[in-house]
């Protein structure tokens, strides 16, 4: 496979954990990083050991040799970043949530096939080894048939300010929501319908913490609850007929737990140190492949999901 040059937009928090995995994957090389500021992003380039870096991040997507751009910036910015990278013809990796809405989302998976280049939101747990290997439990029947899917989501330290930033694309259902919305479709290989729930909303008009419910379109119901406002586990458990299965901390989670009613309980491991790199070694896969748009984290996932986001946000502010 060609190696895959990655120019990284952006110095935040999330930044050394991707650059590891792209280091671990097999085709990616971390060529570029840039900030708005040349100072930050010689800083992060000195600390991480990337030989490139740029003061702007047009600078960056100007770079001819780069062929990814991954886009790791606040939530209200990544529309903006995408169109960018696409205008310069560069692939894209953007973080979740790709966009503030279903419009914005449809209009880059729109631009992306018209330049004939792939685009994907980043959902590293859909890429899980322990992923696929609880779905092979679930569809061979090991804890019968699934007809509940719990999900909660713990921030009890919520370490960046513009979280509090609805404009910034800030709270509890913009940050996470979509990672539970694109696991338990990709679990349940079908689109979810009917979103409805509550959220606590902060003074500054974000949400704190929020409880959705969801139905697929098979009739498994699907339950979720993401909060800063309580310490609690972090996990969804999968509820069958003959048993249940918990993943802590599904969306990077390396263990799994399976319990079959009067029998003992066993584990599931696929031990990992960059959990982000199979989903790096899969745009890679992708872009060697020269898809525009991933079988697996898919712009119906993306776009269902945004769709989720909007009705579930209205529905909140409908009823504080
Ligand atoms: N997949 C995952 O595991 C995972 C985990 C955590 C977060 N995320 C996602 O990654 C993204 C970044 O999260 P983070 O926690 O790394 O955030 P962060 O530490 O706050 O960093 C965000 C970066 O955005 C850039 N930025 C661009 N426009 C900006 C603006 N107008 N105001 C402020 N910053 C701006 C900044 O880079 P410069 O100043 O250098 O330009 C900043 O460093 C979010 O979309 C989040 O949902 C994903």
């Amino acid at each position: 496979m060609k190696k895959l040059k990655y120019g990284i937009m952006g110095t935040g928090r999330i930044v050394e954990r991707f650059v590891g995995a792209v280091r671990s994957s097999e085709a990616g090389e971390v060529y570029a990083i840039a900030s708005r500021s040349l100072e930050n992003a010689e800083k992060k380039a000195r600390e991480l050991g990337i030989s490139r870096c740029y003061g702007s991040y047009e600078q960056l997507v100007s770079d001819d040799n780069i062929d990814v751009i991954y886009i790791p910036t606040i939530n209200s910015a990544h529309r903006e970043n995408a169109v960018l990278a696409l205008t310069h013809n560069k692939h894209v990796l953007i973080e979740k949530p790709m966009t503030l809405s279903r419009e914005d989302t449809k209009m880059l998976f729109d631009m992306a096939r018209e330049k004939g280049l792939f685009i994907m939101e980043a959902q590293k747990s859909l890429f899980l080894p322990i992923t696929e290997e609880i779905k092979k439990i679930i569809y061979d029947g090991v804890i019968g048939e699934i007809h509940l899917l719990d999900y909660m989501i713990s921030i009890p330290e919520v370490g960046f300010k513009w979280f509090y930033d609805r404009k910034a694309g800030g709270g509890a259902l913009f940050g996470s929501g979509n990672y539970i919305l694109a696991h338990a479709m990709h679990l349940l290989e079908e689109e979810l319908i009917s979103s409805s729930g509550h959220a606590t909303l902060s003074d500054e008009g974000t949400d704190l913490q929020c409880i959705f419910n969801l139905k697929s379109e098979k009739g498994i119901l699907v339950d979720g609850k993401i909060t800063t406002m309580v310490a609690a586990e972090s996990g969804v458990t999968i509820y069958g007929e003959k048993g249940r299965i918990f993943i802590g901390d599904f969306w990077k989670a390396r263990h799994a737990e399976v319990f079959v009613y009067g029998e003992e309980s066993r584990q599931v491991s696929f031990p990992v140190e960059y959990e982000m790199v199979y989903e790096v070694d899969h745009v890679n896969r992708c872009i060697d492949d020269r898809l525009m748009e991933s079988p697996v984290m898919t712009s119906k996932v993306s776009l269902s999901s945004a769709e989720h986001i909007d009705n579930l946000w209205n529905h909140f502010l409908k009823r504080v």
